[in-house]
């Protein structure tokens, strides 16, 4: 049988580590070639090389998608290099917990940069290549799955400014999703609970000791990975819109 993203293109930021890395292999092993965006371009040589092992196509994009045109030059170059853009997985984000008082600025902006403004960059630029592949692509459909949290669903005492990023980024899918469902480009939102990535050993050491303390059970990133896979493999009359995925004794 063939696989369901034959011929199909996605790009996946945040591919160097686990969801995005975890998504990208998955995507590649249902038949789409797959562009891996992240900095670390060690990283994504090598999953890159596993990909290829596998059969499948990968190009690296070594590049910050904080920087406006770097998030544009990763879709150009993905549409160059692969020749299209059906999906995007909109991936690449930052979780830095803590105290409103007396946070350091920085740690905000890194959030609200990536978080949001990466995410908005490379969805603005991704745009035309999704409409376009749902007009003439093989799937007739187009994806944008941004990854959320549960923190995109319910703020709590110490993830104050990563929540805030996280409800923007489910407010503006949703809007999105209205202003293109009729043109079958499906803006769906992963909300993720507790998954062993990488993603809380950027904390401060004494916030790292708490989120610690608090870590019950945790899913992989392959969990996660194999709902974006189910959600983009739909046929093209459903769409999922919102996927919230906790481990099974995460309680809030
Ligand atoms: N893990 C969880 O429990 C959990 C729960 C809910 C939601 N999420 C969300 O899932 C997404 C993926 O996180 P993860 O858990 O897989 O964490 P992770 O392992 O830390 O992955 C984060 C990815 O983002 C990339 N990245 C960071 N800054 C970047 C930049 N400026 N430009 C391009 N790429 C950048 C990193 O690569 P480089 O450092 O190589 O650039 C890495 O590949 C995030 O949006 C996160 O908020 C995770």
């Amino acid at each position: 049988m063939q696989p369901v993203l034959d011929g199909t293109v996605a790009l996946v930021t945040g591919a160097s580590s686990g969801i995005g890395a975890a998504a990208a292999a998955a995507l590649a092993a249902e038949g789409a070639a797959v562009a891996l965006a992240a900095r670390r371009g060690d990283r994504l040589e090598a999953l890159a090389a596993d990909i290829r092992d596998q059969g499948g196509t990968a190009l690296v994009l070594e590049c910050d998608v904080t920087d406006e045109q770097q998030a544009v030059g990763a879709v150009e170059r993905t549409v160059d290099g692969l020749g299209r853009l059906d999906t995007l997985i909109n991936n690449a984000g930052v979780m830095l917990l803590g105290p409103v008082v007396d946070a350091p600025l920085p740690e905000w902006q890194q959030m609200v940069e990536l978080n949001v403004l990466g995410l908005l960059y490379c969805a603005h630029a991704a745009l035309p290549h999704l409409l376009r592949a749902a007009e003439d692509g093989p799937r007739q459909v187009a994806d944008m799955v941004n990854i959320s949290s549960v923190a995109g669903r319910a703020a709590r005492l110490g993830n104050g400014v990563y929540s805030l990023t996280k409800h923007g980024v489910g407010a503006f899918s949703e809007s999105l999703r209205q202003e293109v469902a009729k043109r079958y480009v499906r803006v769906s939102l992963v909300e993720p609970g507790a998954t062993a990535t990488e993603l809380a050993s950027h904390n401060r050491p004494e916030i790292l000791d708490s989120i610690r303390s608090q870590f019950g059970q945790t899913m992989s990133a392959a969990d996660i990975a194999d709902a974006i896979t189910y959600i983009v493999t739909r046929p093209r009359h459903v769409a999922v819109n919102e996927m919230l995925i906790r481990p099974t004794e995460q309680e809030r």
